[in-house]
């Protein structure tokens, strides 16, 4: 079970709407290598991890994926708020503003919706940990593409913010294919 909150993990803060740069932020939300795909990867792929301390690491870090969807709905939403249709339009918005308005929904920033395909899960936990590894990886490559496209300052400090949590993860997933790895040995020995 999940207790909730009320609170963001980090403050999220604009200088001023920026619609065209909610269209980049929202592949973070939908996109493949996005806090959605990287929340639901984890916590699905927890159950054929062989030790308890495995399942664990994927569970917090699936968790605060999920904590991380909320920090980039936020940022997206208030980077749409206030914005005009005119604004709106020359960012390219426009087909998302038809079928959705200012609301948030799951796509890349090509504007292609979230698909399952994106999350893998072998029940290999040495394949799957890689995954991971690789998954952590190019979030922090997309972080970092995001921050190269914008100015704002206060955007960029989430950015980094989000950026810095991924390669953290990528080390605790790195210690964790070692624990898995040296337990498995251990049981072919024994
Ligand atoms: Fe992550």
């Amino acid at each position: 079970m999940w207790l909730y909150e009320k609170k963001l993990q980090v403050p999220v803060r604009v200088t001023a709407p920026d619609p065209r740069m909610a269209k980049y932020v929202i592949t973070q939300y939908g996109g493949p290598e996005g806090e959605l795909s990287a929340s639901l990867r984890y916590l699905n792929m927890r159950y054929t991890m062989p030790t308890g301390k495995a399942k664990g690491v994927l569970t917090d870090i699936g968790t605060e994926e999920l904590a991380h969807m909320e920090v980039v709905a936020t940022l997206v939403y208030k980077l749409l708020e206030g914005a005009s249709i005119e604004a709106i339009k020359a960012a390219d918005l426009g087909a998302h503003y038809a079928d959705h308005d200012r609301a948030l929904y799951w796509e890349n920033a090509a504007g292609n919706p979230w698909v399952a395909a994106y999350v893998s899960a072998t029940g290999d936990p040495v394949a799957d940990l890689h995954e991971n590894l690789a998954a952590e990886q190019k979030a922090r490559a997309v972080y970092e593409n995001l921050l190269h496209l914008t100015d704002d300052p206060q955007v960029k400090d989430v950015l980094l913010f989000l950026r810095e949590r991924e390669v953290v993860h990528f080390q605790r997933f790195g210690e964790t294919l070692m624990d898995v790895q040296d337990h498995m040995q251990r049981r072919k020995f024994y």
